[in-house]
């Protein structure tokens, strides 16, 4: 039905020349920049000094994901850098809803991510507090990985949930999203699209993502 939202991941940019990278996504809705920290996920980015830089340099604004443990602690400096959104894991929270009021205090959608095997009924004690979920398509730590279209039914649940409830939350998925498995993840009631190795991997980066968004539309 509504909108449709492709947010390219820079992490499958190249590193050294991000802003030209940036450049080739003009057609993006946000910029999904994804940070980890070697201890919630096997694999470390970048933290706020980076994304600081890329904030700036964006002219699309910054859909941050975080894939870090202690998120009370890093997550609102995201959000006062000037990030749109920042979403935290449910599995690393102590403290989920009070995070989620400090990000929409400091000005940030704030959002929440489950990993594939975290059940979808975990979501749904804080699920009023919070913007936008990414329910995660593959384990989250790197990119160009399969497509999990078993988190499909879990989506679907938590989409039906929300709308029944009159919540305007946003549905994110995030792993192994391209041209051949979007349309299954917009089905089960995805309206937002994270995608690194398709729109990065293109030749047309901005033509990939209309491409994405096409196929989308239902
Ligand atoms: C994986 C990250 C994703 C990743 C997606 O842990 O959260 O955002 O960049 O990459 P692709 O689209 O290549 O699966
Ligand atoms: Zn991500």
């Amino acid at each position: 039905s509504g909108a449709v939202r492709i947010n390219p991941s820079i992490l499958a940019a190249d590193f050294v020349n991000m802003q030209s990278e940036l450049a080739r996504i003009a057609g993006a809705d946000f910029v999904h920049v994804d940070v980890m920290d070697n201890h919630f996920v096997p694999n470390l980015t970048f933290g706020p000094q980076m994304v600081g830089r890329i904030q700036d340099t964006s002219p699309v604004p910054l859909d941050v994901h975080l894939m870090i443990d202690e998120p009370e602690r890093w997550a609102p400096g995201y959000a006062e850098l000037g990030a749109a959104s920042v979403t935290f894991h449910l599995e690393a929270s102590a403290e989920p809803i009070t995070l989620a009021r400090k990000l929409r205090a400091a000005g940030a959608r704030a959002g929440v991510a489950i990993k594939p095997d975290t059940p979808g009924e975990s979501l749904y004690d804080v699920l009023d507090e919070f913007d936008q979920v990414l329910v995660m398509t593959v384990e989250p730590g790197f990119g160009g990985q399969s497509f999990r279209e078993e988190t499909m039914p879990k989506l679907r649940t938590l989409v039906d949930e929300a709308r029944r409830r009159g919540s305007a939350v946003w549905f994110q998925v995030d792993g192994g999203i391209s041209e051949s498995t979007i349309a299954q993840a917009a089905e089960a009631g995805a309206d937002t699209f994270v995608a690194g190795s398709a729109v990065f991997g293109s030749d047309d980066p901005d033509a990939a993502i209309a491409h994405l968004r096409s196929l989308a539309r239902r």
